[in-house]
């Protein structure tokens, strides 16, 4: 792979010029670390949440789904130990006034400047807000920094109103906010993110052999969803980097432009936060065992993945340079199911009024199953490549002969196989070649 800065740059050229990532609030000048998705970026994090609901959610029997408000009693921070634990210890520069981690300083020299630094000082990265019209200290309130402690605190509810059994899981997806110092490498470190996490609880004992068995499986999903297998690698962390709540955890790291960096990590969070919660609220929070008889509070294993850096990773992975005939081209060879847009209808002469007319009407008709698009805005030979560019699976071309055999090429973005199908097949055959993937 080639190393950064060409291809992070290339990266995020792509991302702004087709429409896929922009810097938030751009037209003041942005806003560090927060990025909006643009037109074909929405559709991509779309697909990658539908994707990841469908593998849970739907395709298991031993998980239900959740949505859980942003926001939350402030004494849930309290016990999960966000208010005291989830701090940067942070380090200013006196003349610059930048602000660094202390493990990425030297001495008291500004790696930047050379100016003096501060004493070290502790920071929460938790995002303040006040609620109600009073800014006082009752009304401080937090943006939840994970969304894991939406399931937690939601654990009797689900297990209660699903009549759930032990061993179940409770996934959501959802936007998570941490007052990061790191920044750059595009939205790999956002103040505003989103995570997909899954609270899976188990019988203490047995949580060893379940934490096991979600490394491996969320190791498989990002191969199965196309990812290169020699970009993914596992990282078990060492005692002393484990998280306030974690007995074990291992990163799924990515080789990303700029390095190997956590893409993923699924930890074993014991019965710590349940164990908090129970202590905190008052309420027993144990599982009683209707079989054995025994009350328990369960242990949970967390794999907890990020939705941006998956974007960035799964970007990152489809992006092809080719030499074709002394020019340089690249594509998106991204997975089926993620690809913004699934087919596109390009008809090769555009003042033909029959000719555009056919091939809207192809495109209204897949537009029922799928996102598809109509483009006459270029010479077929730069509309194949803007298509490639973005990554679409298939391109349909209506040319003149359509009109008298009623037949369009359909071409396939990585074998650039193409078949002629009839008018009337165009749907079912790009539908089948599809399958599973819209
Ligand atoms: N509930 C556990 C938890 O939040 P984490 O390792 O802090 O654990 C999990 O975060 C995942 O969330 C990370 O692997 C990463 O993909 C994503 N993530 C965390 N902080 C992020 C940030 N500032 N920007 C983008 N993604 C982030």
């Amino acid at each position: 792979m080639q190393k950064q800065p060409e291809v992070m740059e290339k990266m995020m050229s792509l991302c702004k010029r087709r429409g896929f990532i922009f810097q938030s609030s751009e037209i003041y000048g942005g806003l560090s670390s927060v990025w909006d998705y643009g037109p074909l970026g929405a559709e991509l994090k779309r697909n990658l949440k539908e994707a990841w609901w469908r593998s849970y959610v739907y395709g298991r029997d031993d998980i239900e789904g959740l949505d859980a408000a942003i926001l939350m009693n402030p004494l849930v921070w309290m016990a999960s130990g966000h208010v005291t634990s989830f701090e940067d210890t942070l380090v200013d520069c006196l003349s610059c006034r930048k602000r660094f981690k202390v493990e990425h300083v030297t001495g008291k020299i500004c790696p930047e400047c050379g100016g003096a630094l501060t004493e070290a000082r502790q920071f929460n990265l938790m995002l303040k807000t006040h609620l109600g019209p009073v800014e006082d200290s009752a009304s401080l309130s937090y943006l939840r920094p994970e969304t894991a402690q939406g399931i937690f605190v939601n654990f009797s509810n689900v297990l209660s109103s699903m009549r759930r059994k032990i061993p179940f899981g409770i996934a959501q997806t959802g936007k998570s906010f941490r007052n990061e110092v790191t920044t750059g490498n595009l939205t790999f470190r956002s103040r505003e993110f989103e995570q997909m996490e899954i609270e899976f609880f188990v019988k203490p004992g047995t949580d060893e052999e379940w934490y096991h068995k979600w490394v491996e499986e969320r190791f498989g999903w990002y191969i199965s969803l196309g990812i290169k297998k020699a970009n993914l690698r596992k990282r078990e962390h060492a005692k002393d980097e484990l998280a306030h709540y974690a007995k074990g955890c291992t990163d799924i790291e990515y080789q990303f432009p700029f390095g190997w960096s956590e893409l993923e990590g699924i930890a074993n969070r014991t019965d710590f936060d349940l164990k908090q919660h129970a202590r905190l609220s008052g309420k027993d929070l144990q599982y009683f065992d209707e079989e054995t008889k025994e009350k328990y509070l369960p242990y949970v294993i967390e794999p907890s993945g990020g939705v941006d850096r998956s974007i960035l990773a799964f970007l990152t992975d489809a992006y092809t340079e080719e030499e074709v005939r002394g020019e340089k081209r690249f594509s998106l060879k991204i997975h089926k199911t993620l690809a913004p847009i699934k087919a596109a209808v390009l008809p090769l002469l555009r003042n033909r009024p029959e000719i555009v007319s056919l091939a809207r009407a192809i495109t209204a008709e897949l537009k029922d199953n799928m996102k598809a698009m109509y483009d006459d805005t270029a010479s077929i030979g730069r509309l194949y490549r803007r298509q490639d560019e973005i990554g679409t699976p298939y391109c349909i071309t209506v040319d003149v002969d359509s009109l008298s055999d009623h037949k369009v090429t359909v071409r396939d973005r990585d074998s650039m196989k193409q078949d002629r199908i009839g008018v009337d097949k165009v749907k079912e055959y790009v539908v089948e070649q599809l399958k599973g993937a819209v």
